[in-house]
C-alpha cells in the first residue's frame, strides 16, 4: 500500500532525504520525508530506500547525503530505479558523496562506490541528467579557522576542473555534491527503471 504525502492542510512540495539518519534535510520550502531504516535516526519512514511505499511521481525532490557509496553498482541501479519511479518529470535528485581522493571514502569499510565528477555522468543512463556538480574541499558548513583559504581552493577546483586529477595533493576533496534532473531521453533503453522495484 502506497503512503499519502500529501495533506490537505499542507501544500508544500514533497522532499524525500534517503538515508537521512541524525541530519535530516532542514526546510520550510519543502515538506521533508526522511527515510531511514535505523530505529536511531530521524526517518519519517523506517523503511529501506530500495522498498520506496510512495506513488509514482509523487515525490518533487529527493536528497541523499553521505548514502549512495554504501552500494555497489548493481544496488545503484536499483536504488535510481525506485527514485527514477517516485519523482515527477524533471524534479532534481540532489547526492552528496564523499570524493575518491578523500581518506575518509576510504576509511568506512561498509562503503563499496567511489566518486569521481565524472562518475555522475557515467549514471545518467538511468535516467537523470547531471545539471550541477560542485566540490566541497572541506565539509559545510566550514567551521576551522581558515575560511578564507577554504574560499579560495573551493573556487579554484570549481573553476578549473581539470584540478580534480591533482586533489590528493591538498589532502583530497572532502566530498561533492551533484544535481542529477529526472530526464527520460537519457535512460539507455537497455535499462527499464522500474524493473527492479520491491528489491
Ligand atoms: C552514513 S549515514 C548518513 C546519514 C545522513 N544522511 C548524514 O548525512 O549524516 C547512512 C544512513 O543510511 C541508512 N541506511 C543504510 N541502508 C539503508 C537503506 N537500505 N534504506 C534506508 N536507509 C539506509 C543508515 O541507517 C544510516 O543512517
Amino acid at each position: 500500500m502506497n503512503i499519502q504525502m500529501k495533506s490537505k492542510d499542507d501544500y508544500r512540495p514533497i522532499l524525500i532525504d534517503l538515508g537521512c539518519g541524525n541530519k535530516k534535510y532542514q526546510s520550510s520550502v519543502y515538506k521533508v520525508i526522511g527515510i531511514d531504516l535505523s530505529d536511531d535516526s530521524d526517518a519519517d519512514l523506517y523503511i529501506s530506500a530500495f522498498d520506496l511505499p510512495l506513488e509514482d511521481e509523487s515525490v518533487d525532490y529527493a536528497y541523499s547525503r553521505h548514502f549512495i557509496e554504501h552500494f555497489d553498482i548493481e544496488n545503484l541501479e536499483k536504488l535510481f530505479s525506485g527514485i527514477f519511479r517516485v519523482l515527477s518529470q524533471g524534479s532534481t535528485f540532489e547526492i552528496i558523496v564523499p570524493h575518491v581522493s578523500c581518506i575518509s571514502a576510504f576509511q568506512d569499510p561498509t562503503h563499496k562506490s567511489y566518486f569521481t565528477r565524472n562518475t555522475f555522468y557515467k549514471l545518467q543512463y538511468l535516467g537523470f541528467k547531471v545539471t550541477e556538480t560542485r566540490f566541497h574541499w572541506f565539509r559545510k558548513p566550514y567551521k576551522g579557522r581558515f575560511p578564507i583559504v577554504v574560499k579560495f581552493v573551493d573556487y579554484m577546483l570549481n573553476r578549473f576542473l581539470f584540478l580534480e586529477r591533482f586533489s590528493p595533493c591538498i589532502g583530497g576533496i572532502y566530498e561533492i555534491r551533484c544535481l542529477m534532473e529526472k530526464n527520460n531521453s537519457m535512460l539507455d533503453k537497455s535499462f527499464t527503471p522500474g524493473k527492479n522495484l520491491n528489491y
